[in-house]
């Protein structure tokens, strides 16, 4: 089914310093934006994110291009976090494939002036709702992050994602490897075994 019509989710948060941001759905012309949001992340060191060179227009609209066709095809959700006509923040749900099409991965990143004041935290408690109304048959969420990142790490054990892998020195910045730190969330009850995981040592 594609019926999704671009945009269905779009309203004011305030985060709890008085901020105000918007949150919603990405439209085909936010490739510019996002282009520049994602961009800002290659000058900083130790960003907590994969990218390290920066992305052309050209492809950041196919990459926009296929995110929209997976949202109408409920194969996916993406919030974007704007305020002053600058994208600020994006966290995405994307369901994996076959065998294990149950799980999806999760990712979120916000611009370096905006954190630290709950809005994270927000954007993927909304990402999260949003994906198990939408993607019918989804079980599991996955997410991976570097060992330093300790406020990423933070922010998902506090919404119930728990440890259970890590792959040694899988990130090289300069000359100095860190550890990828892969976590679950069970979006299943189980009644006997409660979440059906335990957080194994870090
Ligand atoms: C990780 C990120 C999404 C968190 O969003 P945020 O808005 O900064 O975090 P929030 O203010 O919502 O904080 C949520 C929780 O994270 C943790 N946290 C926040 N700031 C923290 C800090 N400086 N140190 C450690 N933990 C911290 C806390 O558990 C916090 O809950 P609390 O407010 O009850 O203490 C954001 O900082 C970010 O985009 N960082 C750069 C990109 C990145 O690392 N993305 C994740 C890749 S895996």
């Amino acid at each position: 089914m594609s019926w999704l019509q671009h945009g269905v989710i779009r309203h004011e948060l305030t985060a709890r310093d008085g901020t105000s941001v918007v949150f919603r759905e990405p439209k085909p012309s936010d490739a510019k934006l996002l282009m520049d949001f994602i961009n800002a992340f290659v000058a900083e060191p130790m960003s907590g994110l994969l990218i390290n060179k920066r992305v052309h227009l050209k492809a950041e609209k196919v990459w926009l291009r296929g995110w929209l066709a997976d949202i109408r095809n409920r194969k996916g959700v993406m919030l974007l976090v704007e305020a002053d006509g600058r994208i600020i923040g994006n966290c995405t749900v994307s369901r994996l494939v076959w065998k294990i099409s149950h799980m999806a991965d999760a990712g979120i990143a916000l611009s370096k002036n905006i954190r630290g004041r709950g809005i994270g935290e927000a954007l993927l408690r909304e990402t999260i709702e949003l994906a198990r109304k939408r993607m019918r048959g989804l079980e599991m969420i996955q997410l991976k992050a570097f060992d330093y990142n300790e406020r990423a790490l933070d922010l998902y054990r506090k919404l119930g994602f728990v440890v259970v892998g890590r792959i040694p020195r899988a990130n090289k910045e300069g000359t100095d490897y860190y550890d990828d730190v892969l976590m679950v969330k069970n979006l299943k009850e189980f009644e006997k075994t409660g979440n059906g995981f335990r957080d194994q040592p870090m």
